[in-house]
């Protein structure tokens, strides 16, 4: 047995491998690694050799999460589940879904420096599409896992036309198999994620870590408009159907209803496509994004019913085709009572003060709520900075979350019954 680690020496380790997996990039310079890209496969050998060296046994499921599993050591027991995504946003921090699977990794080497045995097993899932920057889905690994993924999710194309069926193929994932991703609930323990808050509430609290009562409902929609492209020196502004400047109309009455909205309703167009996209030619086809959330599912139903409504008429108002398809769906979601107690008993036993707050980012705790207690503990995020390369949390805050992380996972240990 080792010394313990202290949690500002964990903070230092969580720190540098966080550091390590930044440089695995799709873009030099900045951090993109998204779904089924070249540096998912690239990080995928990284934190694979982590779980490794670790003593975890490491497999891949046919939605490419990466597992590292320890089996516990006697038959009849149960397996506590850790982890977060490792798909990042375009140009992205380095702490966005990381933090919870190096967070695991960190954690389970201090349980075994401490000599303590669990009475679990204990797998890491690193999850490849929780941001769904890539592809229309999002949390679809996250859903394999608690066998609710959606087979007509394969045939999705992605912002640079691949197929999610063949991106998956070339991955080296076989789509036929992705029932035998599901785990087995009456097995599972529940389901632990660290994650950084990615809002401001922590920091004004003064406080580093805090726990999360339930995830904000989220709807993700692709729009599309049709008019007609034209020769923009030629087609006379009355006789044009201009796709974008129909979406522009769109853009601002969605930000209009999601100003209007209660329980934290927020809307926003993130992703527009223009085509044929040249600055001599009235654009003919617009396709883009619709990402609606709030924290209770009423309201974001009602402002999603405004919204269609509304840009059904602007479109009809000028000779536009419209459709909206609706890519990802997932209710306001609670989390584990138990769980929660939990964190907030280990938060508790390092001497800070716990509150509990709620999510306005979706995680793939809402998808794996749907089968397992889930329970989050987030960690202050500077100035509630994310999807953004400015994010950053002080490392003796990544330490506390790691240490509180032990705590929980010793705490479980404790109170797992004998088989
Ligand atoms: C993931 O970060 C999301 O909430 O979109
Ligand atoms: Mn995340
Ligand atoms: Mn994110």
């Amino acid at each position: 047995m080792t010394a313990p680690r202290t949690p500002a020496e964990l903070g230092h380790e969580t720190q540098r491998l966080l550091d390590e997996l930044a440089r695995v990039t799709d873009e030099p310079g900045r951090v993109t690694r998204t779904y089924l890209s070249p540096a998912l496969a690239r990080s995928h050998d990284l934190v694979g050799g982590w779980m490794r060296d670790r003593g975890l046994e490491v497999t891949r499921d046919a939605v490419a999460t990466l597992r590292g599993r320890r089996p516990a050591d006697g038959p009849g027991r149960r397996t506590l589940l850790l982890g977060s995504h490792i798909d990042t946003v375009i140009d992205a921090g380095k702490l966005d879904g990381c933090l919870g699977v190096v967070a695991a990794l960190v954690a389970l080497e201090e349980v075994d420096r401490r000599g303590e045995k669990l009475p679990f097993a204990v797998e890491i899932l690193a999850f490849g599409d929780e941001e769904g920057v890539r592809f229309p889905t999002a949390l679809s690994s996250s859903s394999a896992v608690t066998g609710t993924y959606r087979r007509e999710w394969l045939d999705v194309v992605g912002a640079d036309g691949v197929r999610l069926r063949d991106a998956l193929v070339a991955f080296g994932c076989d789509p036929e198999k992705i029932p035998e991703a599901a785990i087995d609930p009456t097995d599972v323990i529940g389901w632990l994620e660290v994650h950084i808050e990615q809002g401001p509430l922590l920091e004004h609290w003064d406080l580093p870590l805090g726990v999360v009562t339930s995830i904000a409902g989220q709807t993700r929609m692709g729009l599309s408009l049709v008019g007609q492209a034209g020769h923009a020196g030629t087609v006379p502004m009355e006789l044009r159907r201009d796709a974008l400047a129909g979406l522009a109309e769109i853009i601002l009455m969605v930000e209009r209803v999601g100003r209007q909205g209660t329980a934290n309703l927020v809307a926003t167009v993130g992703r527009v496509a223009v085509s044929p996209g040249a600055g001599n030619t009235v654009p003919g086809r617009v396709d883009a994004s619709l990402d609606v959330r709030a924290g209770a599912d009423t309201p974001r139903l009602v402002a999603l019913d405004r919204i269609r409504h509304q840009a059904e008429r602007i479109a009809e108002k000028r000779g536009l085709g419209f459709t909206l398809e609706r890519h990802v769906d997932v209710p306001t979601c609670p989390m584990d009572e138990g769980l929660q107690d939990a964190f907030a008993r280990s938060v508790l036993s390092l001497g800070l003060d716990c509150r509990r707050l709620p999510s306005g980012a979706g995680h793939d705790a809402m998808a794996m709520a749907r089968r397992f207690p889930a329970a989050m503990l987030f960690v202050r995020s500077k100035a509630g900075i994310s999807h953004n390369p400015a994010e950053w949390t002080d490392p003796d805050d990544l330490g506390l979350a790691v240490e509180a992380l032990i705590r929980t996972i010793l705490d479980l240990a404790a109170r797992e019954p004998q088989p």
